[in-house]
């Protein structure tokens, strides 16, 4: 079982810091994580946004991302 990350590719593209962390959490849990990308994920008033399992985080920071990840993980680790 692993944990999901969703978010929108549009809006988020564009927030490189963001997706430093995102790219940097895949390469250090490639196992762990399920990245979901959308066109649209309705948060377009909130960009950018992820939903971390059903954990929606409205404007989300690199830190808030690589912060929720690495506290959630262990519940998804070895499952
Ligand atoms: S177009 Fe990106 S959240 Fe709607």
């Amino acid at each position: 079982m692993s944990l999901t990350v969703t978010f929108c590719a549009l809006c988020t593209a564009q927030y490189y810091p963001l997706m430093q962390t995102l790219h940097n959490l895949q390469c250090e849990y490639p196992d762990e994580l399920f990245i979901v990308e959308l066109n649209c994920m309705a948060a377009c008033e909130d960009v950018p946004a992820m939903l971390i399992e059903s954990e929606y985080l409205p404007r989300i920071t690199p830190e808030t991302l690589y912060e929720r990840v690495r506290a959630q993980l262990p519940a998804y680790q070895n499952n």
